[in-house]
């Protein structure tokens, strides 16, 4: 916790807030020419919808090694180094990186009807992810502390979210490529409920043959415990509870029906449902 400090400064562009340490005006726009390559696979997701941990999938789907990957994030300038998009652009093919942008913000080549790239949209329970939300908005100095559980869920359900704005609209954005072949839809929920399947079915969305050696490899090296022990180690704290249901742990029950009021109002009609346990 850091609650003496000054919050840290954000940054607004096209009513999204950005903590201003981590991502540039620049950077977004830059976004605008940025040129996506036919093989470049891209991760695409709402912030603490299971991001690292489908990487990670990918990443060893595509080396067939146990190394652990460096995500890349397409709209961040880490400090003191040169903006992602800088080095994507010099990083030979095939390239891989996610991004938390909404859908209007992100490189045209991603959502031009036209393009072969290959992107997978992590989708998961909005209520689960404002709780991860909450513990990692604690945890990174580059992100406001939030005052108490209530004014962030409150926040959240407004669309204050830093780098996504709106939940509903940054998932609902996506959701309007879902005939795109060129994009897979993977809920966290589903992955928790059968890992397996979910690492044959992005296997096959990448046109990847797994032997049964290298799903092993995989299905061992990317398992909550497992990545929960690499990240730890290299002191990276994105692996916390990994469940499905912790919200049940942090929302009272009007907190919780206020949500499901808006979940109704929003996903109305959009055939997108998520599982809540
Ligand atoms: P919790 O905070 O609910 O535990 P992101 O990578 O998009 O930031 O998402 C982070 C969330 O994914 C965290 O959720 C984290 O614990 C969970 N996660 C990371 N690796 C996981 C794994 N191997 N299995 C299940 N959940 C994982």
């Amino acid at each position: 916790e850091h609650p003496l400090q000054e919050p840290p400064p954000y940054m607004e562009y096209q009513g999204i807030s950005f903590p201003a340490s981590n991502v540039k005006k620049e950077t977004l726009e830059a976004m605008k020419t940025f040129e996506i390559r036919d093989d470049d696979v891209v991760i695409v997701s709402h912030p603490k919808s299971g991001t690292n941990w489908m990487y990670e999938v990918v990443y060893k789907i595509l080396s067939g090694k146990k190394e652990k990957s460096t995500p890349i994030g397409l709209e961040l300038w880490p400090p003191e180094k040169q903006p992602n998009y800088i080095q994507l652009r010099e990083t030979p093919s095939p390239r891989l990186m996610y991004t938390h942008l909404q859908h209007q913000m992100a490189p045209p080549g991603l959502t031009a009807p036209v393009n072969k790239v290959k992107a997978i949209v992590v989708l998961r329970n909005p209520k689960d992810v404002c709780v991860s939300f909450y513990y990692f908005s604690q945890k990174h100095k580059y992100l406001k502390n939030p005052e108490s559980w209530e004014q962030h869920s409150k926040d959240f359900l407004d669309g204050k979210m830093p780098f996504s704005g709106d939940y509903f609209d940054h998932v609902l954005g996506w959701w309007q490529m879902r005939n795109d072949p060129h994009f897979l839809f993977v809920k966290y929920e589903d992955m928790k409920k059968d890992f397996r399947s979910s690492v044959k079915t992005v296997a096959a969305f990448l046109e990847k043959e797994l032997t049964d050696e290298h799903l092993n490899l995989i299905l061992n090296s990317c398992s909550l415990e497992s990545m929960r022990k690499t990240l730890e180690e290299s002191g990276k704290i994105s692996v916390r509870k990994g469940m499905v249901g912790d919200w049940k742990n942090h929302f009272s029950a009007e907190e919780s029906a206020r949500f499901d009021q808006k979940y109704r109002e929003r996903m109305a009609g959009t055939g997108l449902e998520f599982d809540f346990e």
